[in-house]
């Protein structure tokens, strides 16, 4: 027996390594036809552990306090060695989440991956899409830039639409009548640690979820369902390690590119990764001519414009987001997967897409009274594509499935 066998062993009897490592890894059988679209989970967790090294060095000189926030984060820019690296990092991996994320969930709708049995699995992913949208909100106020301020702002006082308490609400989160250093503390509390602890205890849940069921595939069919008599193994299954280990390290590098490309030639992405305004010091007496969030917020943004009540604007904005977790139970499909759906679904979500990038595009503009209409137009459709799904997707002719996987 090698050293290194006894060192294994000594751990095993002690702590359950090897079996982990089997029931996870080696041994986990994934459907055999994962393709593109399944590379953005591994790489969420890429750039999850990315902010969080990348911020843990951003702390060490960041100043948390509205008279030195600005000042610290040009400090880090200017004169802590690589400081610009590992800002840049931070910033680009913040929007690059938003980019992996929206392409991680449109693939759940491609391929039904939130129906039965994996129902959970997209409600912790919902509950993770509200926590990075938090987590991305509070960070984007500790540069204390003008947008950072009247972002927050903007955002804090829709609270102020609730009746009764509304404006109790707003106060009560802000700490403060108006945005201020007591708003800039506990945002960093709420970026720095508790939701960063949030989203790693969301992660470690979706994917006990996902292992507990085992991953959907392109067909939308079960692998379960046909298994080798003798060995139990999917017959469909190859174990994740070494194959999707080493097929994830691939997507991993062909990621690295694209961000480091970003991130050293074009790190504000003209304004779309960091906006011009958030250069200006935070300066509670100047408004910016136009308030926009980044552009990942944008669609709902625009949704909350389109709707001429300030209330009901807050509420058609939560309820855009809040209804994506009922979709296991909207969908009524015979068939999960795109390539078996019929002409009526796949026409829907292409709309259901034109609308979400549409209503991106129009956040990101000031609005004029054209395009506040076609702003809710395309809510209508955003909304449709959600509440219709239950009889659209009932009477789609789809294709019938195949026994086992294809290609
Ligand atoms: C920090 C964010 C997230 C991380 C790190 C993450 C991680 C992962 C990983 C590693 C997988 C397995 C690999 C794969 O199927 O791509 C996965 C699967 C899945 N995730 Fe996520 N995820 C995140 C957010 C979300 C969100 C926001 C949703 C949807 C609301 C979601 C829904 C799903 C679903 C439905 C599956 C199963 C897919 C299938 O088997 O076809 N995830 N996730």
């Amino acid at each position: 027996m090698s050293t290194m066998q006894k060192l294994v062993g000594w751990i095993d009897d002690r702590f359950p390594l090897t079996s982990n490592w089997k029931t996870h890894l080696s041994e986990y059988y994934a459907p055999k036809n994962f393709n593109f679209w399944y590379f953005f989970g591994s790489l969420a967790l890429l750039v999850l552990v990315l902010q969080i090294v990348t911020g843990i060095f951003l702390t060490m000189n960041y100043k948390p306090d509205a008279t030195l926030a600005f000042l610290s984060v040009e400090y880090i820019m200017r004169d802590v060695e690589w400081g610009w690296l590992i800002r840049y990092m931070h910033s680009t991996g913040a929007s690059m989440f938003f980019v992996v994320v929206y392409l991680h969930m449109f693939r759940g709708l491609m391929y039904g991956s939130y129906r039965k049995p994996r129902e959970l699995i997209w409600i912790f992913g919902m509950f993770l899409y509200l926590a990075l949208m938090a987590e991305a909100f509070m960070g984007y106020l500790l540069p204390w830039g003008q947008m950072s301020y009247w972002g927050a702002q903007v955002i804090i006082s829709l609270f102020g639409a609730i009746p009764v308490v509304g404006d109790a609400l707003s106060t009560w989160i802000r700490g403060d009548y108006v945005v201020s250093d007591a708003t800039l503390n506990r945002f960093f509390a709420f970026h720095v640690i508790a939701l960063p602890l949030v989203l790693v205890g969301l992660v470690a849940a979706h994917i006990i979820a996902l292992h507990e069921v085992g991953s959907n595939n392109p067909d939308g069919i079960e692998i379960k369902k046909h298994k080798d008599p003798v060995t139990h193994i999917p017959l469909d299954g190859i174990p994740f390690h070494p194959y999707y280990t080493v097929k994830d390290i691939m997507g991993v590098v062909v990621f690295l590119m694209v961000f480091t490309a970003i991130v050293f030639f074009a790190p504000e992405m003209g304004g779309w990764f960091l906006e011009p305004d958030n250069f200006i010091p935070a300066n509670g007496l100047k408004t910016p001519e136009h308030i926009v969030p980044l552009w990942y917020f944008t669609p709902f943004y625009a949704i909350l414009r389109a709707v001429p009540d300030k209330f009901m604007g807050v509420v058609a904005m939560g309820a855009a987001v809040v209804i994506m977790f009922f979709l296991p139970w909207l969908d009524r499909s015979k068939v999960k997967s795109i390539r078996y759906r019929g002409n009526l679904y796949k026409t829907i979500l292409t709309l259901f897409v034109i609308s979400f990038i549409g209503l991106g595009y129009l956040g990101t503009q000031a609005p004029t009274a054209v395009t506040t209409n076609i702003a809710r137009v395309l809510s209508i459709i955003y909304f449709a594509f959600f509440l219709l799904m239950p009889w659209y997707t009932k009477i789609d002719k789809t294709k019938p499935e195949p026994e086992r996987v294809t290609g």
